[in-house]
């Protein structure tokens, strides 16, 4: 095979090392390339020609982007684990005994690896490229860095610093490295290579070397004499955030504590040590399994076909809620031109100060200037008739959930827009095909379902109707990606795929509360399981309302599995209870305060207390039966896709993999057993869906281990 690294030495003594691993897009740090990089490194080492070396990429946006995540998939055994990490911190580690100064030019991600590796020189010099990318994101991946990084980065920008990094995964432009201290200076992109020579300059001479140095953080009087209470709080805010569901944080604050009155050599032990132990849990295979699937979401064109996509630079909504004003901000954020079509005026002063909000929390995380804000905002105007649709290259429709209105309103909208313009709808439950029934051009109607709320919900379930173009897909999918999003695309079927899986979570909820379990022991034990909330609590956010009418659509489609439970029926229906958004539903809201609702739980009569693993079997195996039914009927790819969309659209806990991972992990046999049973003492809704039972028979599983 072709090496991975070239070496070039010019007249003046000055190494490249050049990362271009072959037959691929992106340089990685595997096993193979890490011996590689060792006989080159060993043999510059004794090459007295040599001044200085630099580490550079030929990789188009890349430096080098991390180790090689599939190496760390496949470890099973600790103690091979922790040799294999151990021999590349070795190989690092050789860098920095160099006895000539080292510089990593780092134009693109220098991520994990790549960034410990970049540690190990002496000076790191980054571009502003918007391609620049630096960070150690490794317990995203339940992970931590393993070659040096936690110990090197801690000497560089101290303890704080690098324990909020690490934890937060955060990946830095070159400018904020720069200021972070994490590189030593970041130049333009454009000028790179004659800033290349003049900082190449400073290092080769004393004094300048000696400025550079100079500039770098020294440790703080809390880092030097306190560093305790700075992982005492960073411990408190990761079980703030986490609940302790996930051990790489945890296990980096423990390392951190105990590397504190260690020397480096022995820190380093402990550090693969603990990346060891790390990379052999099953929430690690679980997250990495998840960062796997959203790759290859992420050259998902939404079609097989080779089609042109349309070019979308006009867009409108119609129907300024929630929803449609969620949408505007988004389109804007992405730099369309938005027409706003509501039905009153007065309906615009409440759409914008959503669409404001949406903005002043991404300026209050530094993401957008206020200036920057402005001229975004400009990009929408509004009215409320259909005046300035003509123009536009995409409608959306985002007007209440109702199929006649729906349908009316797209045949007065067909006679405006272009013919070529595509119009979506966001509806979350009704059938697209049943929508486009009337269409004079079918052909360009998709679903493009957002999730509650736009601005932080990720996934976009992108649905074709019988007739819908793949072009119509194609450009679909391709917009949601533009403005940041995770399209899925899923089949057409009421409730689409995650509305479809998840009611039936909240039904079974509301038929424990009924049959006498406690409303907060139900959300509870829930969220601990890892729901980011309890169902009621979500229930109370989406809208009882908006709950039901979804509830009510399913129903129709499939029957007596998806009958709302009898509560459910008088809390909307008789007692007229909204939710949130009315200060009362299954709890009454106060400000940031909720209680139980004593009008709700007075209702019910009965009381009694279930077994915890039985609330997490009925109200988790619904679900698993559910969306093995919609992998049945082919209403999404596979379950990689289903699991990723289940995790995006109702932030189903990462740690667990998805829902078909862990019903996996669970054992497909326990799962049939278990719905058996339950179907016994419950009822016909969680007879086994075929699938599972077929699979239990043949002892196969979702995904290969
Ligand atoms: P909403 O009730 O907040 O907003 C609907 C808006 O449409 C209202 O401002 C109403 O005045 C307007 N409207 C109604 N009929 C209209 C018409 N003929 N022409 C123009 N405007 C009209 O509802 P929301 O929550 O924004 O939902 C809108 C759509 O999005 C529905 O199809 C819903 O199922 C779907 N959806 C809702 C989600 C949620 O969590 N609320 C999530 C995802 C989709």
């Amino acid at each position: 095979m072709k090496d991975a690294i070239t070496v070039k030495i010019d007249e003046n003594g000055i190494a490249e090392l050049v990362f271009d691993l072959p037959d691929s897009s992106v340089n990685l740090l595997s096993i193979a390339v890490l011996q590689e990089l060792e006989k080159k490194i060993d043999v510059i080492a004794v090459d007295e020609k040599v001044k200085a070396l630099l580490f550079s990429s030929a990789k188009e946006g890349i430096f080098i982007a991390g180790a090689d995540i599939s190496e760390i998939k496949a470890f099973s055994d600790e103690t091979d684990a922790y040799a294999k990490v151990r021999e590349g911190q070795m190989i690092l580690s050789k860098i920095c005994s160099l006895p000539f100064p080292t510089v990593a030019i780092i134009d693109g991600a220098a991520l994990g690896g790549g960034l410990e590796l970049a540690l190990c020189c002496d000076f790191r010099l980054a571009t502003d490229s918007k391609k620049t990318k630096i960070g150690l994101p490794e317990v995203s991946l339940g992970v931590m860095p393993g070659f040096g990084g936690t110990q090197r980065l801690k000497r560089l920008v101290g303890l704080k610093k690098a324990v909020e990094l690490i934890l937060g995964s955060k990946l830095l432009s070159g400018k904020k490295a720069e200021l972070l201290g994490v590189v030593d200076a970041c130049v333009p992109a454009g000028y790179l290579d004659f800033k290349k020579e003049t900082f190449l300059k400073s290092v080769l001479e004393r004094k300048e070397r000696a400025k550079i140095v100079s500039r770098r953080h020294r440790a703080t009087l809390l880092e030097r004499f306190l560093p305790n209470v700075i992982l005492r709080y960073a411990r408190k805010e990761v079980m703030r955030k986490t609940k302790g569901q996930y051990p790489a944080p945890l296990a980096l604050l423990n390392l951190y504590e105990k590397t504190e009155k260690i020397l480096f050599d022995e820190a380093m032990e402990l550090e693969a040590r603990t990346f060891a132990s790390l990379s052999v849990t099953g929430i690690s295979k679980n997250l990495i399994g998840l960062f796997f699937t959203s790759e290859s979401l992420k050259s998902e064109k939404g079609t097989e076909e080779a089609v042109a996509l349309s070019d979308i630079k006009i867009s409108a909504v119609i129907g300024g809620g929630v929803m449609g004003s969620g949408i505007v901000w988004l389109f804007s954020k992405a730099d369309l031109l938005v027409r706003l079509k509501v039905r009153r005026m007065e309906q615009v002063g409440t759409a914008f100060k959503s669409i404001s909000r949406s903005y002043e929390a991404i300026r209050r995380r530094k993401r957008l200037t206020r200036r920057e804000i402005e001229i975004k905002m400009d990009h929408i105007t509004y009215d409320t008739d259909f005046t300035g649709l003509r123009q536009c290259d995409i409608v959306v429709e985002a007007i209440v959930e109702d199929s006649d209105a729906k349908k009316m309103l797209y045949e007065t909208l067909e006679d405006i827009v272009d013919e070529r313009a595509v119009i979506a709808t966001n509806t979350s439950s009704l059938s697209i095909s049943s929508l486009a029934e009337d269409l004079m051009h079918p052909e360009r109607f998709i679903g493009m379902h957002f999730f509650n709320p736009v601005n932080r919900m990720p996934l976009v379930e992108v649905i074709a109707g019988k007739k819908t173009s793949a072009q119509t897909i194609a450009t679909v999918v391709s917009l949601a990606k533009k403005a940041g999003k995770t399209p899925i695309v899923v089949g057409d079927c009421a409730g689409f795929l995650v509305n479809r899986t998840l009611l039936p979570y909240i039904n079974e909820a509301v038929r424990l509360l009924e049959e006498g379990e406690d409303l907060l022991r139900i959300d509870a034990l829930l969220s601990e399981f890892g729901m980011p909330m309890g169902p009621f609590t979500l229930a109370d956010e989406v809208g009882l309302d908006v709950g039901h009418k979804v509830v009510k659509v399913l129903e129709e489609a499939y029957g007596e599995r998806m009958r709302p439970s009898p509560l459910f029926d008088v809390i909307v229906k008789e007692m007229g209870l909204l939710g949130k958004k009315s200060g009362k539903g299954f709890y009454l809201h106060a400000h940031k305060k909720k209680s139980p609702n004593a009008a709700v739980t007075e209702v019910v009569t009965e009381r009694h207390s279930f077994n915890e693993d039985e609330i997490i079997d009925r109200t988790m195996l619904v679900m698993v039966n559910e969306a093995a039914r919609c992998l049945e009927e082919g209403i999404v790819k596979d379950a990689a896709y289903l699991d990723m969309a289940m995790v995006l659209g109702t932030g189903f806990p990462p740690f667990r993999g998805g829902l078909m991972r862990y019903a996996q992990n669970r054992g497909i046999d326990n799962v049939v057993v278990t719905l058996h049973r339950l179907a016994n003492a419950y009822g016909s809704r969680f007879e086994p869906a075929a699938l599972l039972v077929e699979m239990a028979g043949d002892g196969t599983n979702f995904y290969e281990e």
